[in-house]
């Protein structure tokens, strides 16, 4: 019950499945969840929106001044969106981008001043779509690929620093929640894309938040100190064949 013991951890995204989850966990754990999300949303200690860097410049400071010091971030704001590269549009393609890949980098970029004090351990929330491609993902694949060479390029420099930052992604394929839901929803036969989807994975069925945040918890923790630089995908097999 205290893998996290005193650790401030700073998650993006918290009040959607995954990063309310992810809070939730590090609060059992005995960590610190800083809760952050757009303004308005539910359960959120710090409104944080990541595609702005006045949001995280803010954030950072007022950790600064409350605390001294961060231990842990999880990137977990995102957003998906499908369509193939030729009917994504423009703006379509740059919101997905700035959300996903700017917002992760702004966020490693300047959690990285308090993480380094005294180390610390990153992690991002990239997607099977960072491994694997799909006809109707071109924005959301772009974005979490960026996502998973991005983690390696922090974890090298983040390998440098003494003490540490370490940084890894994570790479879930479909997790119970309401972005799946919104996925599934614009398609023709929602109930045949679920079939469908279920059908994909190997282990027959969606992951679960909680499965997302126990990883978390295992990154975020001393247990996985020699544990940098890696992607792990968290997808009931569907990345093995
Ligand atoms: N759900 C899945 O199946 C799945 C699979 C693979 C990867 N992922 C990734 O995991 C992460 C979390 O997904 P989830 O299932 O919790 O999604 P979700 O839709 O439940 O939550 C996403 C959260 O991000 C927030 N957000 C959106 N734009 C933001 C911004 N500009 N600034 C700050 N917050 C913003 C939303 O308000 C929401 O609370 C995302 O990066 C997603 O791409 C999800």
């Amino acid at each position: 019950m205290d893998r996290l013991k005193d650790k401030i951890i700073l998650i993006t995204g918290a009040a959607g499945a995954i990063g309310s989850a992810v809070a939730q966990a590090v609060v059992r754990e005995g960590g610190v969840a800083v809760a952050t999300d757009l303004a308005g949303a539910p359960g959120v200690d710090l409104a944080l929106d990541v595609t702005s860097e006045g949001d995280w410049l803010r954030a950072v400071a007022a950790l600064e001044a409350r605390a001294g010091r961060l231990d842990g971030l999880v990137n977990a704001a995102g957003i998906a969106t499908l369509g193939s590269v030729e009917d994504t549009d423009y703006a379509t393609w740059k919101r997905v981008m700035a959300v996903n890949l700017d917002g992760t980098f702004l966020g490693c970029k300047h959690a990285m001043k308090l993480l380094r004090r005294r180390g610390g351990s990153i992690v991002n929330l990239s997607s099977v779509s960072g491994l694997v491609g799909g006809h109707n993902l071109a924005a959301y694949n772009a974005s979490k690929g960026g996502v998973r060479l991005l983690s390696k390029s922090v974890a090298l420099h983040g390998a440098r620093l003494d003490p540490p930052v370490r940084c890894n992604s994570i790479h879930p394929a479909f997790i119970e929640g309401p972005m799946v839901d919104a996925i599934v929803a614009r398609t023709r036969n929602a109930e045949d894309a679920r079939a469908r989807m279920t059908r994909d994975i190997p282990l027959g069925r969606f992951g679960t938040p909680a499965e997302i945040a126990a990883l978390c918890v295992y990154l975020l923790s001393d247990e996985s100190h020699f544990v940098t630089g890696a992607e792990f995908a968290i997808d009931g097999g569907l990345t093995a064949r």
